[in-house]
């Protein structure tokens, strides 16, 4: 085969064909190494004390006794503890959660916030040691407990503007035909990635050098910069192999303590988040509790849109859960008005999760559109196709690409959707009455500025060296076969480093823009290589290296709404005298750009829609409203869908290139899970005639249902 690839054959036909992972063997043999599991001499182990109330102050903490108990180096908390500078804007241009700014005063504002670290010899050791720590506290009264009622609560700007509104919303009410009027709710959900969070901090030659798992090693090296003081050439964050990440995954509570233990001690110190301690210090999905108003004329076609969502953020940092942003996107009316709300209660603060706003904005939205079919006795498709927009209903701009409609075509003539019968409750099959559902799914598609170096070594490979990280996504090998084409060469010449701050600045593994915005950055540094390479000529030894940065070419883009967009289908079997609902099968149909690696993307595609499975029937935190603290901290108390929960999944997708990428990706982290919980609940409703607005659709909700409100 090598032969066949010679650096200046011009072999391309990488992007589009399945690959399995890079780092497959790697990972499968355990070859490929973690955060908490690369070894170092002289590692000392750090195990944090979480507050166990949720408002007061710290009066004392007795740390004397634990520093006597057998290994115990050091116990740092707010009266010893290195100052840090929270008072920046990083890289995201938000400003750190003060709950990452560990040890720097005695107020507690929620359950589990972080009050002391104890460093030992060794892990047992830190632990024992930090479970015997007293700690004592001046108790404060608590609210923990969001409600549509909550008192306090304000419009917030998060990553959209707050309130979205155009024409008359209460004439446009008025004057529809038909009107659906109904309040949504979906809990608290955690991200629970199978690698908990884990950092080694050390200096080395005046360097600090974290190691760490993260979705961008620049992004938290920044935030260490920023909040030590540091030069910035004195940091570098590695983090080559992630266990999961979606969201939680940037600068927390552990890194900094680690750093300030390593900087205190001048050796080596790692902090491991446990289970339990992830649950109030890795960020959280709030809660919401949404609003929508549907009004239409009789033939469906919509006059009136109005979606309201209300979550919940901490005392300490100001974060909105924008569920009503969706609707910007999917459907016009002349009256639209949308906003996203904010309470601040004496919670733990809540953060990204894989489709922010999306995920249960789309659970309310895309529900009420099946509510809104039902009542005008069209099909939810037809009544999806009658209301299809020509541009952004509220940007008023061209669409990249809007392949929705294809999406429900071709996915309606797989699933079988022609020979549907719309009445509910009319289906059995022994116990089980049986129901089909649907819904739209969009998520933004976005590029953000990158630089990658490419280098043409002289033993005829390439190595390409970007601050990417793989969440598990498989980026490394989707970056890995759009460098080998713009390289016009084989996947196995290529060799693609990432996770590393000291390649530059570059994207996080977030906003679904990942593999785009890096893979932009790599073409771009491909392109002008092959240029550059002289056929025939003889590479020096120290290879040829270009590096790129998409600054420019991405401010240039066009001004145009932006997304991937999905059609999503569900069949369910509920039990009425069990109340258990089963998913039978599951089929998204995407239009999500050009699919770079088959096997990854299905893999991302049919994991956002095991989320939707586990968002409508199972995850949910529950918080205790006398303590603060929630119930089952862990992945007992707290299901997520596991193999027997999880049907045959179907995932596909349709020719959508997007114009205007120079691979023509979208990106696909996101889309998969949105519309998702919202197709089951309908088809739940197809099953039994009772419609499910509050998630998850658990089985004393089925039992009870049409008796609780
Ligand atoms: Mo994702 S919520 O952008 O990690």
């Amino acid at each position: 085969m090598t032969t066949a690839t010679t650096r200046n054959q011009r072999v391309r036909g990488a992007v589009g064909t399945a690959h399995t992972r890079v780092e497959g063997r790697d990972k499968v043999t355990g070859a490929a190494r973690y955060a908490g599991e690369i070894p170092f001499a002289e590692l000392a182990h750090g195990w944090l004390v979480l507050s166990t109330v949720a408002r007061g102050r710290i009066r004392s903490v007795e740390d004397a006794p634990v520093l006597g108990m057998p290994g115990v180096v050091t116990v740092l908390h707010h009266r010893n503890a290195p100052r840090l500078d929270t008072d920046y804007v990083g890289l995201l241009g938000t400003r750190p959660d003060p709950t990452c700014a560990v040890f720097q005063h005695d107020r507690v504002p929620h359950l589990g916030w972080p009050v002391a670290l104890v460093v030992a010899e060794t892990s047992e050791q830190a632990r024992e040691a930090a479970e015997a720590l007293v700690v004592h506290y001046d108790q404060e009264p608590h609210d923990v407990v969001l409600s549509a009622a909550s008192p306090g609560a304000y419009t917030l700007d998060g990553h959209m503007p707050a309130v979205a509104a155009k024409g008359d919303l209460q004439s446009a009410l008025g004057d529809s035909a038909v009107v659906v009027d109904a309040e949504y709710t979906t809990p608290e959900e955690h991200h629970s990635p199978m690698e908990p969070h884990a950092a080694t901090a050390r200096w080395e030659d005046g360097r600090l050098e974290l190691v760490d798992s993260n979705q961008g090693s620049g992004w938290v090296s920044d935030e260490l910069v920023k909040l030590f003081s540091l030069d910035p050439a004195s940091v570098r964050v590695r983090s080559e192999h992630v266990g999961g990440g979606f969201g939680s995954k940037g600068v927390r509570a552990h890194q900094v303590a680690a750093v300030m233990a390593a900087t205190v001690l001048q050796r080596p110190v790692r902090v491991v988040l446990t289970r339990r301690q992830m649950f109030s210090l890795a960020g959280y999905r709030s809660p919401t509790a949404q609003r929508v108003r549907l009004g239409a004329d009789a033939d469906g076609r919509l006059r009136a849109l109005e979606h309201d969502c209300l979550s919940l953020t901490s005392t300490v940092y100001e974060f909105v859960e924008p569920g009503a942003g969706v609707a910007r996107t999917m459907y016009d009316a002349d009256a639209h008005h949308t906003a996203n709300r904010v309470v601040r209660l004496d919670v733990p603060s809540p953060t990204w999760m894989r489709a922010p706003g999306e995920a249960p904005g789309s659970f309310a939205l895309e529900s009420a559109l099946d509510e809104l079919a039902e009542k005008c006795g069209i099909d939810p498709i037809e009544l999806r196709a009658r209301n299809e927009p020509e541009r952004g209903p509220i940007s008023g701009l061209p669409y990249s690409g809007r392949s929705l409609l294809a999406c429900f075509q071709e996915g309606a003539r797989r699933f079988g959707w022609a020979d549907r019968d719309p009445r509910p409750g009319v289906r059995r099959e022994g116990a089980w009455l049986l129901g089909t559902g649907t819904a739209a799914a969009s998520f933004p598609a976005g590029a953000a500025p990158s630089t990658a170096a490419v280098t043409a070594e002289a033993d005829g490979t390439y190595t390409v060296r970007i601050a990417a990280a793989d969440i598990g996504t498989g980026a490394r090998t989707a970056l890995t076969l759009i460098a080998a084409d713009e390289l016009e060469t084989a996947p196995d010449r290529v060799r693609v480093r990432i996770g590393d701050s000291d390649f530059g600045p570059a994207m996080i593994a977030g906003g679904s823009m990942g593999t785009r915005s890096w893979g932009w950055a790599v073409t771009a540094a491909a392109r002008e290589l092959r240029e550059r390479l002289t056929p025939g000529a003889a590479v020096p030894p120290e290879g040829v290296t270009v590096r790129s940065d998409t600054t420019e070419a991405i401010g240039a883009l066009a001004q145009r709404e932006r997304h991937s967009f999905g059609a999503q289908f569900a069949e369910v079997a509920v039990d009425p005298t069990t109340g258990e609902v089963r998913v039978r099968r599951m089929l998204g149909m995407f239009a999500a750009g050009r699919i770079v690696n088959p096997l990854t993307a299905r893999n991302q595609f049919v994991g956002g829609m095991t989320w939707g499975i586990s968002m409508a029937l199972h995850e949910e935190a529950v918080r205790d409203r006398a303590s603060g603290g929630l119930y089952g901290a862990d992945l007992a108390g707290y299901h997520v869908a596991t193999h027997a929960d999880v049907p045959l999944i179907e995932a596909d997708w349709v020719d959508d290139p997007d114009p205007d990428d120079p691979v023509g990706i979208k990106g696909i982290g996101e889309v998969g899970i949105v519309g998702a919980a919202a197709a089951i609940a309908n088809a739940v409703w197809h099953a039994t005639g009772v419609r499910h607005r509050n998630l998850p659709i658990r089985p004393d909700r089925v039992l009870t249902a049409g008796r609780d409100a």
